[in-house]
């Protein structure tokens, strides 16, 4: 299929369903090649365009890594501690399992269930400051042009208000009774496109044997 077709209907896919997964697509090209082709690739720090996510036993303490090591990885948007997170991110699987899946849950669902009104409201603030400034943030900003913005992340992100409070609760309750989607990168090129302003994802515990996952990462600005 010509690319522009692929980048297309993956636009079309993304704001119908928040992913795309498109199997074994182009396992020859690397990720940034890939990357250019739905979108605009961003570097989120210096030397983050692209970023090889690998199981690690131990990492830094302000890692997902660090904190939850092998085990199950909770649901969060990515950068949820960000003023602006990147709006999608793109990953690629380098060496995969079929028991390793990663989780996906429509934020469209979340936001219709602790309703939009207590997600505007809630309050959260980063656990650590960036650049010396402590940020406040919403949960949920409505947009005019549809592009809401969701973020959740219970590692990095407290709630500083008595709204948030509630809408922690809310929030956590209900994603621990609600299914996910499974996504399976297990062949090479296998590629996942998420709205990362609308869908919540989270990694499969790494059963033994399984250390040498992986998958590759680029977050983009926007698609073409
Ligand atoms: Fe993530």
């Amino acid at each position: 299929m010509a690319e522009a077709v692929i980048a297309s209907e993956a636009r079309s896919q993304i704001a119908e369903h928040g992913y795309i997964l498109i199997p074994e697509y182009r396992p020859s090209a690397g990720i940034i090649e890939v990357a250019n082709e739905f979108g605009t690739p961003l570097t989120p720090w210096e030397g983050g365009l692209v970023q090889t996510l690998i199981p690690r036993e131990e990492a830094a303490p302000n890692t997902y890594s660090g904190n939850f090591g092998m085990g199950r990885f909770p649901f969060h948007t990515d950068l949820a501690h960000w003023r602006r997170p990147p709006r999608y991110l793109l990953l690629r699987c380098l060496v995969g399992y079929r028991d390793v899946p990663t989780s996906l849950i429509d934020g469209r669902r979340l936001v219709d269930a602790v309703s939009r009104d207590i997600l505007s409201r809630a309050i959260f603030k980063p656990r650590r400051p960036r650049d010396g400034a402590l940020a406040l943030l919403r949960l949920f900003e409505p947009a005019a042009d549809g592009a809401d913005l969701l973020r959740w992340d219970e590692v990095f992100l407290r709630p500083a208000s008595k709204v948030a409070d509630t809408a922690d609760t809310q929030v956590r309750d209900w994603l621990a009774k609600t299914t996910p989607l499974s996504i399976t990168l297990f062949r090479s090129g296998d590629a996942l496109l998420i709205d990362n302003w609308r869908m919540l994802h989270a990694r499969s515990p790494i059963p033994p044997g399984r250390e040498d996952r992986s998958i590759q990462r680029v977050y983009l600005g926007g698609l073409h």
